[in-house]
C-alpha cells in the first residue's frame, strides 16, 4: 500500500483497526452532549445570521439534500459497474455565505469565540436575543479582537467572511494553492490577506506565531482546533433529518455509506464523529484524498499519522483540488480516525475533473474539483446490501464562471 500511494497509484483502503463506533467513541473526549451544545449555540446566532445573510432564510447554515439518479446512470456507464442502493448528494457547495464545507466548522468558531467574548464581558446573557451583537457598538468593541487563520482557500474564507462582518480584525495566512480568486473575494470582504509561497502548513505555523503573546489574538487551528470540528460535527444532526424526510432508513438492512473529501482532516473528522455517535456501525464513514497529498491515509497506513509529511515520501503536494491540498494530517483527527472510519480511497486529479463535468452536465450541480472527491466511492466497495451512497459534495458555489468555464474544458 505505501509503495503504490507513493508512485501516485489511486489506492483503496479498508481500514484493518476499525473497531466498533461505541468502544471508540466512549474513549473520546467529546460527546453527543457536545454537538447538541454546537447546535444550540448556532441556535441562539441565527438572529444574527439571518440580519446579516437574509439568503440563509432562518438564520441557520445548512444546505440541500438531493438525489443524483442521472449521476448514478452515467457512473455505472462510464465504469460498467452497477452500484447497489441509491446514490445522494449533501450538497455544501450550496452553503450559504462561504459556499464550502468549511462555513460549517469556520463560522462556528468565531460564533463561539464572540460568544465568549460577549458573556465574559457582560454584554449579553444566553436569553437575549443576539441580533443586537450586530449593532455599530459590538462592530467597535469586536474590533479591538484579532483573529487569525491558515488556508488553503476555504477556510480562510468562512472565516474572513463572517469575522470582518462582526466588526474582527482578520488576517488569513494562504498558502500557495489558494486560488486568486478566492485572495480576491477576501480582500474585497475586508479581511487582510498574507500570501506564502510555501503549502499550507507554513500558512498554519506562521498564523500561529503571529497570534502568540496577543491576548486579545485568537488563532483557529485547523490542525488541533476542538471548536471547529464539533462546528463540522452537527452536519451529523441536521443529515438526520434529511434522511428521515426523504423516508431514508439507517439499520442493519439499509446501510448508509459516506464519502469525505479530506484535507487536514477537520471537517470530514468532525462529520464522521457525528454520524458514528447518532447512526453507530450502520454508517459506513470513507475519507479521499488527492494521489498527490493523501496525508491521513498514508499517515493512518503507515502508524505516522500527524508526525508524518507527504514530502518525506517524495509525494508533491501538487493538485486541482485546493481545498485538499494538505501535507500533514491533524493530529486529533488521525488519532480517533485510526479505529473509528472504514476506510478511504485517493484519486487523481484527472477523476476529480471528469466527476466534476458529469455532475453539472447530468446534475446541473457546480462543485469545485476538491468536491468531486466522493463521487466515485460508491463504485469501489461491493454491496450485497440496499445502500445508501452519499457523496459528501464539499464546495463549488463560489467559483466565478470564468474559472468553472476553465475547469469544465
Ligand atoms: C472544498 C473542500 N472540501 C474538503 C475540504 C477538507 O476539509 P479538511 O481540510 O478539514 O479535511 C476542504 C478544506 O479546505 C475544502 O475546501
Amino acid at each position: 500500500m505505501i509503495r503504490k500511494i507513493k508512485e501516485l497509484q489511486p489506492i483503496i483502503w479498508d481500514n484493518p483497526l476499525k473497531k466498533s463506533a461505541k468502544e471508540v467513541l466512549e474513549g473520546f473526549s467529546l460527546k453527543f452532549e457536545d454537538i447538541e451544545d454546537a447546535e444550540n449555540r448556532l441556535q441562539r446566532f441565527a438572529p444574527l445570521l439571518y440580519k446579516y445573510f437574509p439568503e440563509t432564510e432562518d438564520g441557520i447554515i445548512e444546505s440541500p439534500f438531493v438525489e443524483l439518479p442521472a449521476m448514478k446512470t452515467a457512473l455505472e456507464h462510464t465504469y460498467s459497474k452497477k452500484i447497489k442502493g441509491r446514490l445522494y448528494g449533501k450538497c455544501d457547495n450550496q452553503l450559504k455565505i462561504a459556499g464550502s464545507i468549511k462555513a460549517r466548522g469556520g463560522i462556528y468558531e468565531v460564533l463561539k469565540f464572540a460568544e465568549t467574548i460577549a458573556l465574559e464581558n457582560q454584554w449579553i446573557t444566553e436569553e437575549d436575543n443576539y441580533e443586537v451583537l450586530g449593532e455599530e457598538t459590538y462592530r467597535k468593541r469586536f474590533s479591538r479582537y484579532k483573529i487569525a487563520v491558515g488556508s488553503t482557500g476555504n477556510l480562510g474564507l468562512s472565516i474572513g467572511i463572517i469575522s470582518a462582518t462582526l466588526g474582527f480584525e482578520v488576517t488569513v495566512h494562504m498558502s500557495r494553492d489558494a486560488k486568486q480568486w478566492k485572495k480576491d473575494l477576501l480582500r474585497e470582504k475586508g479581511a487582510r490577506v498574507v500570501e506564502y509561497q510555501e503549502d499550507y502548513g507554513k500558512a498554519v505555523e506562521e498564523g500561529r506565531k503571529a497570534c502568540m503573546g496577543d491576548e486579545k489574538a485568537h488563532f483557529i487551528d485547523d490542525e488541533n482546533s476542538k471548536d471547529l470540528f464539533l462546528g463540522y460535527s452537527v452536519a451529523a444532526l441536521r443529515l438526520k433529518k434529511d434522511l428521515e424526510r426523504n423516508k431514508i432508513s439507517v439499520d442493519q438492512k439499509h446501510p448508509l455509506r459516506v464519502y469525505l473529501p479530506c484535507g487536514v482532516g477537520g471537517a470530514p473528522g468532525g462529520i464522521a464523529f457525528g454520524l458514528k455517535t447518532i447512526f453507530k456501525d450502520f454508517v459506513q464513514c470513507y475519507f479521499v484524498e488527492p494521489t498527490h497529498a493523501p496525508c491521513m491515509i498514508l499517515g493512518l497506513v503507515t502508524g505516522k499519522k500527524e508526525k508524518l509529511h507527504i514530502k518525506d515520501y517524495g509525494i508533491d503536494n501538487i493538485t486541482e483540488a485546493d481545498g485538499l491540498a494538505v501535507g500533514k494530517p491533524s493530529k486529533m483527527v488521525s488519532d480517533l480516525s485510526e479505529t473509528l472510519i472504514d476506510g478511504g480511497y485517493t484519486i487523481e486529479d484527472e477523476t476529480l475533473l471528469l466527476l466534476l463535468k458529469t455532475l453539472y452536465q447530468r446534475e446541473k450541480v457546480k462543485i469545485e474539483p476538491s468536491a468531486a472527491a466522493g463521487l466515485l466511492g460508491p463504485l469501489l466497495w461491493e454491496d450485497t446490501k440496499e445502500t445508501t451512497h452519499i457523496a459528501w459534495l464539499t464546495g463549488g458555489d463560489l467559483i466565478p464562471e470564468k474559472e468553472f468555464e476553465k475547469l469544465l474544458q
